[in-house]
């Protein structure tokens, strides 16, 4: 704006000067947000995988750090706990799940290589309407566990060692479901819900 000769009035030449003032220091905070963002783009863009994982039925979008494992994925990332962490080192079998159907350790498996699966977990186990599966009922009726904590996975072993054919007697049963620890000794117990479940799957 001018005063009719050409020169900047002075009242209009100190706001805009202090308008400038104020706008200098604004572009430059925003500019440095934006490289904050931008190299926080870059780590997150080197660590994380997008992956879409398919989980009972449904698929999960999550980004991971590629050398995360399933067990950490379903626990931490998307609060599916039923799998459970005892050694973390492929000893135990309380972090089995299915995968495809076949009972796989999720500490040894990374999510990344989960991909493209068909993922079955404790939680997706029971009917839709909650109805327990017949090995869940099974080791209600037994009593199959004490504490616990072995029990998601020794569940899904079992499911599994079923469909594979490999529960048809009470040697066969043990054999097979070594790999999964029970702290408590509660075998004989894990053994006879077996046998129950097993003719009744056979019928389903
Ligand atoms: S936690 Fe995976 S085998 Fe023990
Ligand atoms: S019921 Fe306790 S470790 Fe299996």
């Amino acid at each position: 704006m001018t005063n009719g000769t050409g020169d900047f009035d002075r009242r209009t030449f100190l706001a805009s000067g202090t308008i400038l003032a104020a706008a200098v220091p604004l572009a430059a905070s925003a500019k440095t947000e934006g490289r904050k963002m931008d190299q926080a783009a870059a780590v997150k863009a080197e660590t994380g995988v997008p992956i879409t994982l398919r989980i009972n039925g449904g698929d999960h979008r999550v980004t991971v750090d590629p050398r995360m494992t399933l067990l950490d994925t379903l626990r931490e990332r998307l609060g599916l706990t039923g799998a459970k962490k005892g050694c973390d080192q492929g000893q135990c079998g309380a972090c089995t799940v299915h995968l495809d159907g076949r009972a796989s350790l999720s500490c040894l498996t990374l999510a990344v290589a989960a991909q493209g699966r068909d993922i079955t977990t404790i939680e997706g186990l029971a009917a839709a309407d909650g109805t327990l599966h017949p090995m869940q009922a099974a080791f209600v009726d037994n009593d199959a566990f004490q504490c616990g904590y072995c029990t998601p996975g020794q569940i899904m072993s079992a499911v599994a060692i079923v469909h594979d054919g490999h529960a048809k007697d009470a040697n066969m049963i043990r054999e097979a479901m070594s790999g999964n620890l029970c702290r408590c000794a509660a075998y004989p117990n894990i053994v006879a819900a077996i046998e129950q479940a097993a003719p009744q799957m056979k019928r389903g």
